[in-house]
């Protein structure tokens, strides 16, 4: 079956598109990464996601326009995808989120647009969407999905503890122990406050801290360092989620002190809370290694606070598993979308919270005559090859 996994991050700064052809054999899935593209959003549709989110308020209209705007790249990206590659069965998008909405640890909604039809317009694919709500409605957060692709991929340690890393916007974890239930929660930020910060202090002009670089050059101020980990959610046991409602540019203006920080101090302030606060939640697990991906990799500064707050842990990264940094996220909606087309349940009930596991997803029928393949067994092993 050849699925593209498609989505855009909370940092909205690429749509992530991948092509994979899947093969089960046995619970055996092998996924051959056929191309991997990273498109940035036209700017015009950069900058009416960037007018929508928290803590900005917006209109239905524009909520409407944003629908098509983005449905309509993905359409584009998927398309292209497609016609470089050869027609696919499935497209799995997880769209743009644009609000989670969350009431204490429950989530009780979650927003991502990208209409769909576009994509099945443009592409003749059955396109599966909206995977987050269904899992919300059976009581989970909706979030964080990966833990079934970690699963697949590091499975089970006989004696250790292992746990895997994105640091997208929001950073989300997955530990898996030899014996007990998987877990994944959000952390909080991993580059929420960051791109925040530095947008502020450069006026606009710069999106994130390229390399580490301005954090690097300043000094963090401890008793700022304090106000930005002094949030009730940090604390909270999983399973939980978060997202921009909570952390963004708000969160940081509204915990400075009077003193007056220069640029660098305040990047390296954010970026020292940043890691303390992913270092925190996962110090207790006691892991052995911890497999690393997402845009926050490429930030030294923030890599060094980890690994200084987790001086136990082997830090590994998603590629030694055959999966390339920012195609992780666009795998793993694949691989949704393989489950769901094969009629299987991909959300953790252990890691999302809900009571029961779900088939997730819409369905948007595409030019050909919708054909499900017959249920498949379970996969419990994936095996990544390929070029992408
Ligand atoms: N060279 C770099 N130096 C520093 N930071 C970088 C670099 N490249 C990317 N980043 C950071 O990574 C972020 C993008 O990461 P990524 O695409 O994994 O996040 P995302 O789009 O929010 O995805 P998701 O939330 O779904 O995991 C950028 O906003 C930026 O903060
Ligand atoms: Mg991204």
């Amino acid at each position: 079956m050849r699925v593209i996994g498609i989505t855009s991050g909370t940092s909205f700064d690429a749509v992530e598109a991948l092509l994979v052809d899947f093969e089960a054999d046995g619970d055996l899935l092998s996924a051959q990464l056929v191309e991997h593209r990273s498109v940035t959003y036209p700017a015009r549709v950069r900058d009416a996601i960037a007018s929508v989110l928290p803590p900005a308020t917006t209109t239905v209209e524009e909520v409407c326009k944003l629908d098509v705007a983005i449905g309509q790249a993905f359409a584009s990206v998927a398309g292209e995808l497609a016609e470089a590659n050869g027609p696919v069965d499935i497209v799995c998008s997880h769209g743009q989120t644009v609000f989670h909405w969350v009431e204490g640890r429950a989530a009780l909604g979650t927003l991502q647009l990208g209409e769909p039809a576009w994509i099945a317009e443009r592409t003749g694919a059955t396109v599966v969407s909206d995977v987050r709500n269904r899992d919300i409605a059976a009581g989970g957060q909706g979030a964080p999905l990966a833990c079934l692709l970690d699963i697949l991929l590091l499975g089970r340690h006989p004696a250790q503890r292992l746990g895997a890393l994105n640091l997208g916007g929001i950073a989300n974890v997955t530990v898996l122990g030899p014996d007990d239930d998987p877990v994944a929660f959000d952390t909080g930020p991993a580059n929420a406050l960051i791109d925040a910060a530095v947008s502020w202090v450069s006026g606009g002009h710069e999106a994130y801290d390229h390399g580490g670089a301005l954090a690097a050059s300043g000094h963090a101020d401890p008793a700022l360092v304090g106000r930005l980990l002094d949030e009730p959610y940090f604390s909270l046991p999983p399973p939980k989620s978060t997202g921009k409602e909570l952390f963004n540019l708000e969160y940081v203006t509204s915990r400075l002190g009077p003193e007056h920080l220069a640029p660098a101090d305040l990047v390296a302030s954010v970026t020292a809370a940043t890691g303390e606060s992913v270092a925190a939640a996962l110090a207790p697990f006691g892991l052995a290694e911890l497999f690393v991906s997402g845009g926050g990799m490429r930030n030294p500064t923030l890599m060094a606070e980890l690994r200084r707050h987790l001086p136990g842990v082997r830090f590994r990264t998603t590629e030694e598993l055959g999966v390339p940094e920012a195609a992780k996220e666009a795998l793993l909606f694949a691989v949704i979308g393989y489950f769901s087309a094969c009629g299987l349940t991909a959300s953790i009930p252990s890691c999302t919270g809900a009571s029961h596991a779900s088939v997730l997803g819409s369905l948007t029928p595409g030019l050909r005559r919708l054909r499900l393949p017959a249920t498949a067994c379970p996969p419990s092993r994936l095996a990544v090859g390929g070029n992408a």
